[in-house]
Order: C-alpha cells, then structure tokens, then sequence
C-alpha cells in the first residue's frame, strides 16, 4: 500500500495535495465553455425526445390513445412499454419495482407512460401533450398520515436498540415526547436530467448521461435493451450539480434515450423541462419522527425511542438505505444510555424519493437536536449546555446505538473552539438584552454540532478502481470510477497523481468517467468520492512508480534509496533526469507503464438484522453558529452571521473544501428554512418551478459568513493523505439557522416554551409558531 505522507522537500511541485488548487473546469464554468451533455455537438440526425406522464397519482390505465401524437408534426416514433425489448424496469438495486413506462398500474401523479421522438425538442414536447389517456381511478395514498394507516412499506423497517429505553424512559426523572414533521428536497441542480444515446455497431450503444452512477446506468440500458452490459457505454464528463438526485434518477431518461436510438437507429436526446424533472424525479424524503425521551433534571439524556415514519413514495429505490441512515444519525454527537429507534418507510402514490445530500443523515439530526431543545426548555438551561452534557465521552460513553464506538470523537473541542471564535457568550447576553427591551425584530442565537458517518452503509459499494497511463513524453491520463459534479473530485484525484509521481498538475489530463474504462463502479456518493477514487488512483500510480524504480535500480546500478521523485525530475544516484526522460528509457526497456487500481475501504462491517457492527470506517465533524433576526409581526427572517468550523482531516485541497462547506452549509439552510414542496389534494406537485420551490438565493446568504477549517487534525484513519470526506457533512451545519430561529421566536413568550417549529421554517411557520406560544403564555 502507497505511503500517504508526501514526499517532504523545500520544493514543491505545482497541485500536489494539502495546497489550495481551483476546480479545473472553474474558468469554463465562468464563461460557459465548460461541455454538458445539452453543449455536445449534435450528431446528424439526431432525435429529440419527450416523455409523456400520467396525470392521476393512482389508477388502472384502461387505454392510451395515441393516434394524436403519432400523426403531430414531426414525430418519428412513439414507443410504450410494448416496445421494449428487455425489462420494462428502470429500479435501482434491482428491486423490479419502477417500470419505464407504466401499462397498467398508475401509482404517481406524473409518472412516465410514453415516450415521443420527433425532430426537434418543440415539436416533440408539443406532441406528448396530445396523449388521451382513459383511466380507472383507485384511492391515492398521498400524505404520510395516511401512509401510516394503511401502513404498507416500501423495504422492510429496520431496528436498532441498546439498553431497555422504555424502562430507562419511564424510570427517568423527567420525561417529554413530541413529533417532528421535517420537509422534503428538490434537488434543483442547475443541469437537470439529461441522456443523449448514439447507438453504434450491432447491438451497441454510446449513452451520455447525466449520473452520478454510470455502472448502474449501464446495467438498466442492458436490461431494457435485452443486451449484455459489455455492449453498453455510459460516459459523464461532468454534471451541472447531481446532490444525490442523479444517484438513481438518471436511469430512466437514459434508458428511454437508449431505447429511442436502438429501435430509430439514430442518435436520441431527452431533456425534460424544469416542471417536469421536479414532477418525475424523486426527492429528499419528507419524515414524521416520534420522540419519546427521559432525562435527569441536570438534562442528561436516559433513554430515548424514535419512530421515522418516512414518505418514500410508490418505490423503494434507496428509501431502505436513506431511512437506515436516519436512524445512524439518531444520536448526532450524543450518547444515549439506552436507546430504541425504529424506521418506518412508507409507500405513498408519490414520485419515488431518493438519495439526497446527507441521505437520511440529515433528518435523523434535526430530530437529535429538536430533543436537546425540548430537554433545555423543559430544564431551563441554553440548548448549547445541553449539548455539552450528552456529547459521547470516555469509554462506557463513547457507543452508538448501532454498537460502533466512536473512536474519534472530537465534537467537545470543536465545539468549545468554536464558542469562543464566534463569541457565542456575550453575544448571547447581548441577544437576550436586545429581546428584553420588547419591539418587534426579535434575534436569536444557536450553536449546533455536527457528526457525520463516512461510508456507504451497504458495504460492497466501499470499492473503487482507476486507470492511469504515462504516456512516453511523460504525460499522465488518468481515469476512475467517480463522477464530477462540481465538487471537485477530478481535481482532488489529479492531485493525488501530480503528488505520487512528484510531477506538476497540467502533466495529469483529467478525463471522462466511462464505464469502459474502469468497470463494475459504485455511485459516486455518501462523500466518499476522493477517499476511495483518490486511493485507487494513488495505487495505479503507484504500481507504476514501482516499477519505475525497479527499472532505474537495474539500469543505472544503483541502490532503491537512491532513487528519489524530485519535483518534475528524478534523482538517480548523484544524477537528476527529467520524469518524461526515465519515462522513456524505461519505455525502451519493454517497462509497462500503464496501470490499474483497487481501493476497498477496511474495517466495515454491518449486520442490518442484528442492527450491529461497524458501518462507518469514520466520522466527519462540524459546527456553527447562526445569528437571525426575526420579524414577529410578518414571521420574515435573516440571517445577520454565520461561524463554522468544520473538519476535513488534513485536507487535499482546502479551496475547494470551504467550498463544500459554504455550499453545503447553504443548502441545509435552504432545506430547513425556505424551501417547500406542495402536492395537491391531486396528487400534483404544485411547487414545480423556482417560481413556487424557493431556493437561497445570494441575497439570502449570511450577512457575516466566517468559515474556518479545523487545523491540526489529520484523519486518525489512513485515508487519502489523511483528508476527511467533506460533500454532504456541512448540509447539516444549516441546522444552526433552524435552532437561531427558534431562540428568536421563544423570546415572544419570555423563553417559557419550546417553539416546536417544525422545518421548513418558512415565515408562515414561523409567525404561526410565534402566535402559537403567544396563546400558550397567555390565552385569549
Ligand atoms: N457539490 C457540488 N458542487 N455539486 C453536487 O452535486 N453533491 C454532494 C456533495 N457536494 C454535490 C456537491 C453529494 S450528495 C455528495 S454524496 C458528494 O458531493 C459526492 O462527491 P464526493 O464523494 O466526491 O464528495
Ligand atoms: N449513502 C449514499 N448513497 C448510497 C448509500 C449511502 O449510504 N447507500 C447506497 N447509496
Ligand atoms: Mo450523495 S446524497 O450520497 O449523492
């Protein structure tokens, strides 16, 4: 296995690890060169497609007619179910539950029943509108309260539990319980979901996808097509923005731009609208989490139990994994004595919810720290003590309610840190003073930790492989198995390259993921792209380096020490030659100078059945302080400052890490506070357009933002140079703005009450949570 300590000389070579190096494609985001699949130069012939949806959340399709869209101007092809040759499935994990096309059971408002190609995207788009479909309607189940009557589930409920938490509750001190309802997610990347399919010789076919998971992609074209997967290429250069939406939900617009192209022989693009790829795609899940808690009168937690009834809408897809990592996050940074959490994955007749930044994580946290808040009321204490006091500790304190032990808890100190950069104390004070004068802008302060599981759940994903050639003028290509999409993965693994082979960054060209290149590939996600890519390429390097050395030892007669890596050259006994120079003697020798490379994560393990074992191989940590200032009389907020310290190990590039962390920050936020999705009584998603989904725009960032990374503090694991994952852990920084709301909302009562807001915290929730507590304090 590759060292991971860089090689310690005066002289560095330009993007190696540890140094702050900008996304390779930031200039071409900037001025729009940069290629997604709707920039590729159309081939010629190219057919446009659209998908046409049903418009009943539950029903038995009694017939489609559709003489109308075959005879529209411009149409090709109308393809159903019908025409497809393999299986009519586009599911993740094979679960056989979500067919491309629906025939005959409707179970989503929405959902795709055709599929129309014409020769431009207008007249196609035009033409699925003149579907006449003839339904059978059956009673939808929408809304989570119903789910849980009818109580069907969408992947069997899982368990985890230590110690007897009813006992523990009921023998407590004091004891409370409550529910939290916590919205939903569209992912609203910039680049929605797209395919352009080229099909090629026999039975091939080229699909450019918009996907985090390409090798998965691949298999659903395999399926649908009735192909095998080796004539199946599935390419992805970049994604304009993915947060987990592109995990699963790209398979079927590829699948259907696949299957437009196999049966026209001609080249086929499908890309959706806005409203349209909110109404078809799936979101962050919606929860309903019960809460019952007992805690000793200093609010020390004593047992706790959780029910996460979670709206997975009408298919599994990940909602299995999502809802088990909500219960993984049941604790965030806290121990409980004794604990019971169960989770509860309901099927609705909604769009399937899938992956989304956190994947679960986020809403078992926001329910963690709804419990500290209504302990600190009940107690008459500041949340941020509360905290303190249930943080994991020393041994017989330092075990999950899923048995890990949390080896590398650092949340005390980073906290403690973080209290005094941010000056949470006299802030506080000062808060509390302003909010004791009365009037109507109320502020409010709030301090919440973060504590994040790296590795995907289900173990075998924890696998990664990479290719990389050096070419005879010293030139290095390098592909993996990751896939970008604008957190800056490509750039971190051409780092980890440039640094073992001690050249300068622009010798490493950066190239396309493609299932061609690098096989049987786990979706690039659970923040785990440059731990398990950045190794795998690290040992394909590495092989290479190796038997460079070997060659040099051998040819030049000299002991291994002696050959050492220098910036851009190599010293070989008391002689330095160029890299591109040893690169072709070797080459003269017959040295091969290409390579591949496997990275497994160690040490995991899971027992889902027993709800035991070691899931995560470590943890990410974080925490901030959000400062806002409420207007009680219109419920509108802002949020006048922000401090985070968050934790990325000894980073690879910290440029791009406080980019994540800013964004990733933002985006919780946005969650928490703003964003809102609204179904009817129809089962139609209403809030489809940024017009109705309101996302932070720039105006809403914080006024003040001091973002900070934690120093001195290398991943304890032998990670890639001891970085720490970083893509989804600072989502749940955005927790801070939801808990500073509420600080600020209490005041109105005298900080009597918890407020109970449950997120999102949009003004109408939050004026109708201040005129809640007002009637608590002193009814009318
Ligand atoms: N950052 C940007 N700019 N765009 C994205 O789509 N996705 C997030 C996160 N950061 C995302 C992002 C999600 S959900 C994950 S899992 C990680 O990036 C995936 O990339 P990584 O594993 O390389 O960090
Ligand atoms: N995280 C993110 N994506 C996933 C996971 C996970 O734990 N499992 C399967 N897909
Ligand atoms: Mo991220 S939700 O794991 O794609």
């Amino acid at each position: 296995m590759p060292d991971s300590t860089p090689i310690a000389t005066a002289e560095r070579i330009t993007g190696g690890v540890h140094v702050d190096r900008r996304h390779d494609s930031a200039h071409k985001h900037v001025t729009g060169e940069a290629v997604y699949i709707d920039d590729i130069r159309e081939p010629a012939g190219l057919l446009h497609v659209y998908l046409g949806l049903s418009d009943r959340p539950h029903a038995k399709l009694l017939s489609l007619d559709l003489s109308k869209v075959k005879s529209a101007p411009g149409v090709v092809r109308v393809l159903t179910s019908a025409d497809i040759p393999g299986t009519n499935d586009v599911s993740c994990m094979g679960r056989h539950d979500e067919p491309l096309f629906a025939d005959d059971l409707i179970e989503y408002a929405g959902q795709p029943l055709f599929a129309v190609a014409a020769e431009t995207r207008e007249l196609a788009r035009r033409a699925a509108r003149l579907a006449v479909a003839e339904y059978e309607d059956l009673d939808p189940v929408l809304t989570t309260a119903k789910a849980r009557e009818t109580g069907t589930v969408v992947f069997p409920p899982m368990t985890l539990k230590r110690g007897d938490a009813a006992e523990a509750i009921a023998s407590a001190p004091r004891r409370l319980e409550g529910r939290i309802a916590i919205g939903g997610q569209d992912h609203f990347y910039l680049e929605g979901q797209i395919a352009m399919a080229v099909p090629g010789e026999d039975d091939e076919v080229l699909v450019h996808s918009s996907t985090q998971h390409p090798s998965e992609v691949q298999h659903i074209v395999a399926h649908v097509l009735s192909i095998p997967a080796n004539a199946v290429s599935i390419e992805v250069r970049r994604m304009g923005g993915a947060f987990g939406g592109k995990e699963t939900q790209a398979n079927l617009f590829a699948a259907t731009a696949a299957l437009v192209a196999k049966k026209t022989g001609r080249a086929a693009k499908l890309r959706p609208d806005r409203d349209d790829d909110m109404v078809i795609t799936g979101k962050r899940h919606d929860f309903e989490v019960d809460y019952s808690v007992g805690f000793d009168d200093e609010g020390r937690i004593k047992g706790v139990d959780f029910l996460f009834a979670a709206r997975c809408g009408f298919a599994a897809d990940l909602s299995g994994p999502v809802t088990d990592r909500a219960l993984f996050h049941c604790d965030n940074t806290y121990f409980y004595e004794a604990v019971h959490a169960q989770s509860l994955p309901l099927k609705t007749n909604t769009v399937s919810n899938t992956a989304f930044r956190g994947f679960g994580g986020p809403q078992g946290m926001v329910a963690a720290e709804r419990i500290i808040e209504e302990i600190a009321y009940a107690v008459g204490k500041d949340p941020l003590e509360i905290r303190k006091l249930n943080f994991y500790g020393e041994a017989g304190r330092d075990v999950t309610p899923y048995h890990q032990t949390v080896e590398d808890n650092i949340a005390p100190e980073l906290v403690a840190d973080l209290e005094a950069r941010s000056d949470y104390q006299a802030r506080r004070a000062a808060i509390r003073e302003h909010n004791a004068k009365g009037g109507y802008l109320r502020k409010g302060i709030a301090l919440t930790p973060v504590k994040f599981g790296i590795s995907f759940t289900a173990t075998q994903y924890n696998q990664a492989g990479a290719l990389v050639h050096v070419y005879t003028d010293g030139s290095v290509h390098l592909n993996h198995g990751g896939t970008e999409m604008g957190q800056g993965l490509y750039v971190k693994v051409a780092q980890v390259v440039a640094e073992e082979f001690q050249i300068d960054i622009d010798k490493v060209r950066i190239t396309a993921t493609t299932t061609g290149k690098v096989p049987n590939t786990s979706a690039t996600a659970a923040s785990s792209g440059a731990d398990l890519n950045g190794k795998a390429a690290q040992v394909a390097a590495h092989t290479i380096k190796e038997r460079l050395i070997g060659f040099a030892v051998e040819n030049w007669g000299v002991p291994r020490e002696q050959v050492v890596f220098l910036p851009n050259r190599v010293r070989i006994g008391n002689q330095e030659i160029p890299f591109a120079d040893l690169v072709r003697t070797a080459y003269m020798a017959r040295i091969q100078l290409s390579s591949t490379g496997f990275y497994k994560t160690p040490e995991i393990h899971w027992d889902r059945a027993a709800g035991s074992g070691k899931p995560f191989y470590y943890f990410s940590y974080g925490a901030a302080a959000a400062e806002v200032t409420v207007d009680t009389l219109t419920g509108e907020y802002r949020v006048d400052r922000v401090d985070i310290l968050h934790d990325v190990g000894k980073s690879l590039n910290p440029a791009l890490d406080r980019g994540q962390v800013e964004g990733g920050f933002v985006q919780g936020m946005g969650w928490l506070t703003m964003e809102e999705l609204w179904w009817d009584q129809r089962g139609h998603l209403r809030t489809h357009a940024p017009s109705t989904y309101k996302i932070p725009a720039c105006s809403d960032r914080p006024k003040i933002f001091n973002v900070h990374l934690l120093e001195n503090s290398p991943n304890r694991k032998d990670t890639i140079y001891r970085s720490k994952a970083v893509g989804e852990p600072p989502l749940m920084l955005g927790m801070s703005v939801l808990h500073a709301i509420s600080d600020a909302v209490a005041s109105v009562a005298g900080y009597q009450r918890c407020p109970r807001i449950d997120p999102p915290a949009t003004p109408e929730k939050v004026l109708a949570a201040i005129e809640a507590l007002l009637e608590q304090v002193s009814p009318p």
